[in-house]
């Protein structure tokens, strides 16, 4: 029997060569009943066919696959975001144990060596510190080659990736200089709250790309430039930038925690209305008070988000914006009260990587919508 090429749907049918994919669509759906399903990308592939009949399913071609990058894609770039905020937490594990200093003032090498002999435990939370940041590096590249490869020019999670790339060095940057400028453990150097600062406002934007970049690989519509319209940014703009100046402060009042240790909750309210204590002591208060003025921000948008038609349903991720930002209260003042132990800290600083991916999330849904 002569075979054709043609395009088949499920073994239920096939279609001749120079139908466009519009019609395609609309035939797929008729056949399956008006079944909206078969509009999903990926449901049309590629097969040989003879008389209308499947005969080598080995030889399906994706017609529409640059649709949706494949699900492995997908799951490796979720998957690199989960492992960076892991090792995000180890570094505030290397700050709040001040274990900075645990490969004295080299870098990258640790103690001027690879492997470390009858290493001290401050050694190996730095040392380990740095080999999962390495590995992170690589992971964040091989993020960036697949994605290139599985995804078609204008690609906003290209855009991201790259995006990813540059703050990730400009990471390992900040950490190499704290490390040569000697701004770790018990340092109380006038630099090193301006640096934090800087550290961990890259951190939340790297945590901020790879969010996107996996937020947008997911995405049937909306992902290329030019077919994608903003609709009010700067509302989310100004709740992301509200977050942000939260995250500096309290990224502050976390080196006061660790340079000043109270051992008492008198003697830390104390500390902080001291006319003799350090600024980082006196200026802990503006930590939670403008986490509590930015939650107004953070509802509006989600209230937003419940008002505002997107292609996307945004009452599960309200939902969990709402409940992560309690949480990170809850975190925050048994923090106060039991005087900041390093896994609250660690706890702490999950919460909020959590709200901010989420709100990032939402933010890019409300604000990139696709043209119709
Ligand atoms: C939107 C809500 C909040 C966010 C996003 C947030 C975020 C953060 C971040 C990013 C840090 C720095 C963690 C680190 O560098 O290791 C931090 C530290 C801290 N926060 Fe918050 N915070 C929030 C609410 C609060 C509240 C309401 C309180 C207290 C009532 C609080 C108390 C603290 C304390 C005591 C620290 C220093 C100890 C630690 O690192 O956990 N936070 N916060």
């Amino acid at each position: 029997m002569n075979g054709a090429w043609g395009l088949a749907l499920d073994k239920r049918g096939a279609w001749p060569l120079g139908m466009g994919s519009a019609s395609l669509e609309a035939e797929a759906v008729r056949r399956n009943g008006g079944d909206q399903k078969w509009r999903e990308p990926g449901c049309f592939t590629l097969k040989k066919v003879d008389a209308g009949l499947v005969s080598t399913p080995s030889t399906a071609v994706s017609v529409r696959s640059e649709r949706l990058p494949s699900p492995a894609l997908r799951g490796f770039a979720w998957g690199v975001l989960a492992y960076f905020v892991a090792v995000i937490l180890w570094g505030t594990l290397v700050r709040a144990t001040g274990s900075g200093a645990g490969c004295g003032d080299h870098w990258p090498l640790c103690n001027g060596t690879v492997i470390q002999h009858s290493p001290r435990t401050a050694t190996i939370i730095e040392f380990t510190h740095r080999l999962t940041s390495a590995i992170s590096f690589f992971s964040v590249v091989a993020l960036l080659i697949w994605t290139f490869a599985a995804t078609v020019k204008g690609h906003v999670a290209r855009v991201a990736v790259m995006a990813a790339v540059l703050f990730t060095l400009v990471e390992a940057a900040i950490g190499a200089l704290l490390v040569e400028l000697g701004l770790t453990a018990e340092s109380r150097s006038p630099l090193r709250a301006p640096y934090l600062a800087l550290h961990l406002t890259n951190t939340l934007l790297l945590v901020a790309a790879l969010t996107m970049t996996a937020h947008m690989l997911g995405r049937r519509e909306g992902y290329l430039r030019g077919k994608i319209r903003l609709a009010g940014p700067w509302g989310a703009l100004a709740a992301l930038l509200a977050f942000l100046i939260v995250g500096v402060t309290g990224s502050l009042a976390a080196l006061g925690d660790t340079l000043f240790p109270a051992h008492s909750l008198e003697s830390a309210l104390a500390q902080d209305f001291s006319t003799r204590s350090a600024w980082l002591l006196r200026w802990r208060w503006t930590h939670p008070t403008l986490a509590f003025l930015a939650c107004v921000f953070l509802i509006w948008l989600v209230v937003r988000a419940t008002k505002q038609r997107t292609p996307w349903d945004n009452r599960g991720l309200s939902v969990l914006v709402l409940a992560l930002l309690a949480a990170q209260y809850v975190l925050g003042v048994l923090d106060v009260v039991w005087l900041a132990p390093v896994w609250l800290q660690i706890l702490h600083l999950l919460g909020a990587d959590a709200l901010w991916a989420a709100l990032v999330v939402l933010a890019a849904r409300l604000t990139l919508e696709p043209m119709s």
